[in-house]
């Protein structure tokens, strides 16, 4: 039999529980809504033709043995609704410049060879947590912007967002156009995210983290 004062804790246990639940459903219905991540120009160096290695490492292309020029950064977030609700099966898709400022787009005529070894473009498929995660390198500037990396994320289909992310703290900031254009000081906030050196990293990595999150989306 069991003693009362294991039946008292699983009362407890319970009610516990409940209490639990009901202080959920009471979040749920009254819940402030998350702020949308602001929508920013896609810009003109979405890659006219995608490379041929588009997962989520930019750091090597292909089983190349060479690595991208530029501080290694583990990317990574998570896709919301506006409730907080976790958007899993989304297409998230980054693309930046490698380390001299040169985009893999074909009308990026730069001034420098572009580092054949950046892939430069990237995608990942969110999985059930709306997590995404990319190895890239630290955004640079190139001449008229301050760094940025580019994201677009899309789920069956349909573009549900476009826009970008920079380096919190970066003096190139105030003076860029596309990111003073957000006026709102929240939505530039939640864009301007850390690159902190990642813990136990002996050869200075960064970590990164930023998450995102959009309108309504179709279930699936
Ligand atoms: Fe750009």
């Amino acid at each position: 039999m069991q003693s009362p004062f294991v039946l008292t804790d699983r009362r407890r246990f319970l009610a516990t529980l409940a209490l639990g639940s009901a202080a959920l459903t009471v979040r749920g219905a009254f819940a402030e809504q998350l702020a949308r991540t602001v929508a920013q120009t896609e810009g003109p160096f979405y890659p006219d033709r995608l490379p041929l290695d588009t997962d989520n490492d930019l750091i090597v292309v292909n089983d190349g043995i060479t690595p991208a020029v530029g501080e290694i950064t583990h990317l990574s977030g998570r896709i919301l609704d506006e409730t907080g609700a976790a958007i899993r099966n989304a297409v998230v898709e980054i693309w930046q410049c490698d380390g001299e400022g040169v985009y893999i787009h074909s009308g990026d005529v730069s001034r420098k060879p572009r580092d054949r070894n950046f892939q430069g473009f990237g995608r990942f498929l969110t999985d059930s947590s709306g997590a995404y995660y990319f190895r890239t390198i630290k955004p640079v500037a190139y001449p008229g912007r301050t760094p940025h990396i580019h994201f677009k994320v899309k789920k069956g289909g349909r573009e549900l967002l476009t826009t970008q992310c920079y380096v919190k703290g970066h003096p190139g900031n105030p003076g860029d156009e596309i990111w003073r254009g957000i006026h709102d000081q929240r939505e530039r906030d939640a864009v301007t995210i850390d690159f902190a050196p990642a813990s136990g990293s002996a050869i200075g990595e960064l970590t990164a983290r930023f998450d995102i999150v959009v309108g309504r989306t179709p279930v699936a």
